[in-house]
């Protein structure tokens, strides 16, 4: 253990490295106080709050883990308006929130122009903007940023090639690399990341996983498990475990310091108290749930998602709780990634 931490001070660390980290339990509480020692170290104690619109729930995708697939009859879809949006964001700059995530399935309705508007009337509230809406044409990219967007995310999934063009019919790992590589070059900061516990995933690939966050050095790192939603074709497979997902956080963060990591919905669903052993495993931003009723319980990714039923607003008060009850601060500022020289 000792060697390999060494190893990736000095970024010589290989793939069989993080496989035999992964692959045994021996190292984990180890690994986890690390993680955080490094966090407080590189990010410091600020949690990063960023307020999450989950606009529309039409997805032309068919991604087979996830509920907003195209075939999925069985999901009322809705879109909100340009307008409604921006309401929704005007309210949350008003509760001094600094970053705003706009996210939806893969839906053309939202055209270059209609997205380029909504973000020159959002970035006039003061507010950074995060856009996480799928494979987009390179020049929209390119439009959006120069129109004030300032983070893209999109997770790689798996940086398996194989897995990953398994769980997409209609994409390949290849082209979701080209993606990443385009935003950043456009100026983005990006956001890649992973699920813990897909089908035909052991160790190794995760550490292709973290291998691949490293070289891309992403600026944001969405960690979270799969969780098998009933309305897809992976609706018998066992999905993520918390153990194994708090050690990916842990290493991602070991790996890439001052990367910006959430801890993600997806771990709150899977324990009560997941984001919080996130937040103790390396994360440092925390994505309350703003989109509003009638829409919120419509974006169901899969079953047992936290946060659908609660008052309109109370997900901010609530993160705001838990980040004071872990005795860290709640960011004040837009918390892009730290440079370090
Ligand atoms: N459509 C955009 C995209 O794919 O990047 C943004 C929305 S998509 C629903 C956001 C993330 O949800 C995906 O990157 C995926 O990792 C996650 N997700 C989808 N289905 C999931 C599931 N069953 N369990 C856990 N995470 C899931
Ligand atoms: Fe659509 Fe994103 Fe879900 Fe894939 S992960 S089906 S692109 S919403
Ligand atoms: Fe939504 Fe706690 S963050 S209820």
């Amino acid at each position: 253990m000792q060697e390999i931490l060494k190893k990736i001070q000095k970024d010589s660390v290989t793939i069989d490295d993080l496989e035999y980290l992964i692959s045994t339990d021996k190292y984990n509480d180890e690994i986890l106080s690390l993680a955080d020692e490094i966090r407080g170290k590189y990010v410091g104690n600020e949690v990063h709050i960023r307020a999450i619109i989950e606009f529309s729930n039409y997805c032309k995708m068919d991604c087979l883990y996830c509920g907003l697939r195209a075939p999925n009859k069985n999901l009322k879809r809705y879109r909100m308006t340009p307008e409604e949006i921006y309401k929704r964001a005007q309210l949350i700059a008003q509760k001094n929130i600094k970053t705003i995530v706009l996210q939806s399935g893969e839906d053309p309705f939202y055209t270059t122009d209609i997205l380029k508007d909504l973000i020159i009337k959002i970035k006039s509230l003061d507010i950074a903007i995060t856009l996480s809406i799928g494979e987009r044409d390179f020049e929209e990219y390119k439009i959006w940023k120069e129109t004030g967007a300032d983070r893209y995310l999109m997770r790689h999934e798996t940086a398996d090639e194989k897995l990953y063009n398994y769980l997409h019919p209609h994409d390949t790992f290849e082209n979701r690399k080209l993606h990443l590589l385009k935003l950043k070059e456009i100026g983005y900061e990006i956001g890649a990341g992973c699920m813990v516990g897909l089908p035909g995933q052991g160790p190794r690939e995760l550490a292709k996983d973290l291998m691949f966050l490293k070289e891309l050095d992403s600026d944001m790192i969405g960690i979270g498990p799969f969780i098998p939603n009933p309305d897809t074709p992976l609706k018998n497979e066992k999905g993520g475990d918390l153990k194994t997902t708090l050690k990916i956080i842990a290493l991602a963060r070991i790996l890439i310091p001052t990367a910006n990591i959430p801890a993600t919905t997806a771990m709150g669903s899977l324990h009560p108290f997941g984001r919080q052993m996130a937040l103790k495993a390396g994360a440092n931003v925390i994505m309350p749930n703003l989109t509003p009723n009638p829409y919120r319980p419509h974006y169901t990714l899969y079953p047992n998602k936290i946060c659908l039923f609660e008052k309109d607003t109370s997900c901010i008060e609530c993160v705001k709780g838990m980040i004071t009850s872990l005795n860290r601060i709640i960011g004040k500022n837009y918390g892009s990634r730290v440079k370090v020289s």
